[in-house]
């Protein structure tokens, strides 16, 4: 509203000039209170554009601004800073509309609805899921969740890997390996081990075969390059001699480089080789490279030894996923995994061609993009189609099927080359009038710095890293409880606490981290009951909650009542503004897909809502106006924070 009002002064201002209103988007929330709770900045780019000192045109700004009935008279601070202030009957009076709505807060949804098609989680089955597909599921849904919230049309699909080269080494696996007592005892485990094997066998030839042979020729390269430059007879001319010891050096860099990655490729295969097991393996099986990849062709050729194999596979990774996703308490609308645009793919390529988009090269057919170092394959050499021309199949689908404004993929950072070369693709190919964005993510580290693993070195199995967190925030809540003159949770609500809390935490660290940043995972940190945490979050939930229930107070009751909202401290002024902003937190994550938008405003809010109940008695207030204010206060707190809790998908407890 505040930004509408001002556009319309900036149009005014510059005589009817439309453009001027881009400069209402620079007012924004006050940093320190001392200068309101909005402030507008707009007076110092316009007033470049219209060559008038700034503090003049912030003067005619306020002057043809008409506000009277939200905020107190603008004050200009330093270079031409406007200072607004809400008028603490209007932010009461929002307040109070806002009490009795239970579910939205006030929050109004958007005018003109998008359609969304979210892509997360998406993880590859029969080969472990792994902790960054966590985050893609806890970040897409969070997204899913506010989107749906503010009113857009959203629709989850799960692009569930259940077609590629996993299961071309775990049919090889089985094949030479397999445990068929095993896999009736338990499907998953089994699939898992001849997954691990069949990878670590392939990465063995790999390494011994190709790669170390080839960084062997590259330091001998190196080396040759290195000698020859320093037999070369030393240039008289200063500029010429400086020019030749800087090649020198640079060679001598390039070298260092090339025997650093030969160490550690060596070092690599010298792990692999020092399980007398692998080695013999390894040897038994040397063409396994390829033999995978002929497993992998004939299952997609339609092998029918194969198709059954992968019938059989299947089913038991895909309940071992959505056990996790139970536990995570996330759902997909659908589930729709590469093996369902099987046959589209034949027809993509051929289209491609036809329109002139796909080119051969070296046998492949490539999209050759501008701007972009490698082509995007779309079928090797071999015939075979890859990951680019499922997703390409994919958007086919989803625009034919939903006619979406725009399709999020919601995956990590590495995977930016793909999704800017598919994207490009698409747009040639005539999805033009759609956002694509590749909603990218960093790595989940462990201490040491490095992608995060477990003790035995494998990447962490789900289950066992929920498990962790659920163990731990027994523990904590047990010892909280304990440490209570009275403890006050039963056997059974301490496990539920510790599910809600444990879970919750993995969640809220995953989101309140800037999703393009990497990040430490760190029980400790996640599970600490003060800071940026869940366990704070929900603790600061339970704590307001808490008043009710101490007061004799039925909330429900409270909303419908004549009760009115006063705002008179400082603190509950404070606390106020800040609950009434909550749309506008929801507003800044749809803008730019960032949860942690939301964990920054809930975080904010329970401060906020610390110092109101320090300085600002509730239950014991003197008199009757002033105790059913703050209790309203505390009523539109708690929700507040359990909906957006519950938003990126944590849970809330009454009492921990
Ligand atoms: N299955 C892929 C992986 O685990 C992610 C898929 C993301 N979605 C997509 N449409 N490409 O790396």
């Amino acid at each position: 509203e505040l930004r509408a009002r001002v556009a319309t002064a900036l149009v005014a201002l510059a005589e009817g000039d439309q453009s001027a209103a881009e400069f209402a988007a620079m007012v924004l929330p006050s940093q320190e209170a001392k200068f309101g709770d909005y402030q507008a900045n707009c007076a110092m780019p316009l007033g470049k554009r219209l060559g008038k000192p700034p503090r003049e045109v912030a003067a005619a700004i306020v002057d043809k601004l008409r506000i009277t009935d939200l905020c107190e008279t603008p004050e200009i601070a330093g270079p031409g800073f406007i200072n607004l202030k809400l008028k603490d009957a209007f932010v009461a009076d929002k307040l109070k509309a806002a009490s009795p709505d239970v579910d939205r807060l006030g929050v109004a949804a958007v005018a003109s609805p998008r359609t969304f098609v979210l892509d997360y989680s998406s993880p590859n089955v029969a080969k472990p899921m792994h902790v960054g597909h966590i985050r893609s599921t806890v970040i897409g849904d969070a997204l899913y969740q506010v989107l749906k919230f503010v009113g857009h049309r959203t629709i989850s699909d799960n692009h569930i890997g259940d077609w590629g080269t996993q299961f071309g080494m775990i049919i090889y696996g089985w094949k030479h390996f397999g445990d068929e007592a095993a896999f009736a005892k338990a499907p998953v485990p089994e699939l898992t081990r001849l997954y691990r094997l069949v990878n670590t066998l392939v990465e063995y030839h790999a390494l011994r075969d190709e790669a170390l042979p080839a960084a062997a020729t590259r330091v001998a390269e190196c080396e040759s390059r290195v000698s020859q430059l320093e037999l070369a007879p030393t240039p008289a001319d200063p500029a010429e001699q400086k020019k030749h010891a800087k090649r020198i050096s640079q060679a001598e860099g390039q070298l260092a480089d090339a025997r650093r990655e030969y160490r550690e490729l060596e070092a690599k295969l010298n792990q692999l080789d020092s399980d007398s097991k692998t080695r013999a393996l390894a040897d038994a099986h040397p063409t396994i490279g390829q033999a995978v990849l002929a497993e992998t062709a004939a299952l997609h050729a339609g092998d029918a030894t194969n198709k059954a194999l992968w019938q059989r596979f299947l089913p038991p990774c895909l309940a071992e996923i959505d056990e996790t996703y139970q536990r995570l308490g996330v759902t997909f609308d659908h589930a729709l995994g590469e093996s369902f645009y099987e046959d589209a793919l034949a027809g993509v390529v051929e289209d491609l061609k036809l329109k002139g988009l796909a080119k051969s090269s070296d046998g492949a057919l490539c999209v050759f993009l501008a701007g972009q170092e490698a082509p995007f394959i779309v079928q090797k050499k071999d015939g075979a189609f890859l990951y680019a021309t499922t997703d390409l199949a994919t958007i086919e689908y989803r625009m034919r099927q939903w006619r979406p404004d725009a399709i999020l993929y919601v995956v990590d950072h590495r995977q930016s080359f793909h999704f800017d070369s598919l994207f490009a693709t698409a747009r040639l190919w005539g999805y033009d009038n759609v956002e694509f964005q590749h909603i990218s993510f960093g790595t989940v580290l462990g201490d040491d710095g490095k992608p995060f693993k477990t003790r035995s070195g494998s990447s962490v199995g789900l289950s066992g890293l929920l498990d962790e967190a659920v163990e731990r925030a027994l523990a904590i809540v047990s010892a909280n409880d304990d440490a209570r003159p009275e403890p006050m949770l039963s056997a059974d609500e301490r496990q539920i606490v510790a599910e809600r809390v444990g879970i919750g935490a993995i969640k809220y660290a995953d989101l309140a981290h800037n999703r393009t940043s990497d990040y430490k995972f760190s029980y400790d940190k996640m599970l600490a009951m003060t800071g940026n945490t869940a366990a704070y979050m929900q603790y600061s939930y339970a704590r307001v909650s808490s008043i009710f229930g101490k007061g004799g107070v039925d909330p429900a009751q409270l909303r419908a009542s004549s009760a009115t909202i006063t705002l008179d401290h400082p603190a509950e002024r404070a606390l106020g503004v800040a609950i009434l902003q909550f749309s506008e937190a929801l507003d800044r994550v749809v803008g730019d897909y960032r949860p942690n938008y939301l964990t920054d405003y809930l975080y904010d809010l329970a401060g906020k809502y610390s110092s109101f109940f320090e300085n600002c008695p509730v239950l014991k207030a003197e008199t009757e106006p002033l105790r059913n204010s703050r209790l309203l206060l505390c009523d539109l707190t708690a929700r507040t924070l359990a909906r957006g809790l519950n938003l990126l998908g944590i849970d809330v407890v009454e009492r921990m």
